[in-house]
């Protein structure tokens, strides 16, 4: 081999050292993350998964929304996520009390007047931080990197609806929205067809949905699939700390109506799948589909149509997950839930 030969050869090495290297560094960057949520039994679980996940996401910052009760309650439920977590370094921004157009609903029957079955709730030491999480959204997003910024949406989509309308160019600073919402195979669970985050605020879930953003929606067609059971309650229960007794007890009084209502042999974590996606995207699956919202008045009032098969051929605007590993997402649950106090 000629001198210029191995000099080129001895450069490509380098090359490529550098950019496994790159790829490494970048794969180990833990994702920068705002949750948007209405805590919420599934909320709460979910909050505790992200939180104790800090390799993975680095959390910027709790933004709350009305939905399961009222904002005054998400909030601090939040908080007490935020407390049990050990993460009082994560800010938790109050936002919309209402949604754009409609008549609020909450879920109490669901999840309990405090909107935390189960527990015993407090006021947590901590308070809320200073501003609107809808300024928050946008002032965030506006000075991000663009394409930087995952948002994990757990409720009503309010907030981020309310900040794109007054600053549509924050669209750049999102990386991309992975939304619990949405019902296509089996029907709602607040209306026969109408899953409740998108019947909560339609209006707020299209103006998410025209804005381009990147979108993954895991519905009731996957978080219906992905259940409790004694088995795997009881591996929660036997982490011994107090993140596991408080998951056990919110989830022993949270999945009862489910199972009742649906004949499920156990009741579904919602919320929490969406921080098992972004941590363990492999346990889920889904494809690229064209959806549209209905916010007309009427008995489809929030229903989310999905085209699963293309049949309008439309361009595909969200992934819609429709299955995932169950066990997968409780050992990973388990796993997280096991370095928290
Ligand atoms: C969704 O609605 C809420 O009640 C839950 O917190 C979850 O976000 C499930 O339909
Ligand atoms: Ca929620």
């Amino acid at each position: 081999m000629s001198v210029v030969a191995k000099k080129a050869k001895r450069l490509l090495r380098g090359v490529l050292l550098m950019s496994a290297l790159t790829a490494a560094v970048a794969q180990a960057a833990p994702r920068d993350l705002i949750i948007d949520t209405d805590p919420g039994a599934d909320d709460v679980v979910a909050l505790l998964f992200a939180l104790a996940s800090p390799e993975e996401l680095k959390v910027r910052a709790i933004t709350t929304v009305a939905g399961n009760v009222r904002l005054d309650k998400t909030s601090r439920n939040a908080r007490l996520a935020r407390e049990w977590a050990g993460r009082e370094d994560v800010p938790v921004y109050a936002g919309a009390p209402k949604p754009l157009l409609r008549t609020p609903i909450y879920a109490a029957n669901i999840h309990g007047e405090e909107g935390l079955p189960g527990i015993p709730v407090h006021e947590p030491k901590k308070g809320l931080a200073q501003g609107n999480a809808v300024q928050y959204l946008i002032d965030t997003l506006s000075k991000a990197e663009p394409h930087s910024i995952t948002i994990a949406m757990l409720g009503p989509q309010t907030n981020l609806a309310l900040a794109l309308i007054q600053a549509p160019e924050i669209v750049n600073g999102i990386k991309e929205v992975v939304v619990m919402g949405g019902a296509h195979f089996n029907g709602g669970n607040i209306t026969p067809v109408a899953e409740f985050n998108l019947f909560a605020d339609p209006q707020a879930a299209e103006v998410v949905l025209k804005s381009g953003v990147k979108l993954t929606y895991l519905p009731l067609d996957v978080t219906h699939k992905v259940l409790t059971s004694e088995a795997r309650l009881k591996q929660i229960a036997a982490l011994n700390n107090n993140a596991g007794k408080l998951v056990v007890d919110i989830l022993n009084a949270y999945v009862k109506a489910d199972m009742e209502h649906y004949g499920l042999p156990g009741g579904p974590v919602h919320d929490a799948s969406v921080i098992a996606y972004l941590l363990k995207p492999e346990l889920f699956s889904g494809r690229q589909v064209n959806m549209v919202v209905d916010s007309r008045e009427g008995p489809t009032f929030g229903q989310t149509v999905a085209d699963w098969y293309n049949t309008l051929e439309q361009p595909a605007n969200v992934t819609w997950i429709d299955s995932g590993d169950a066990q997968g997402f409780f050992d990973l649950l388990s796993s997280r839930l096991a370095r928290l106090k």
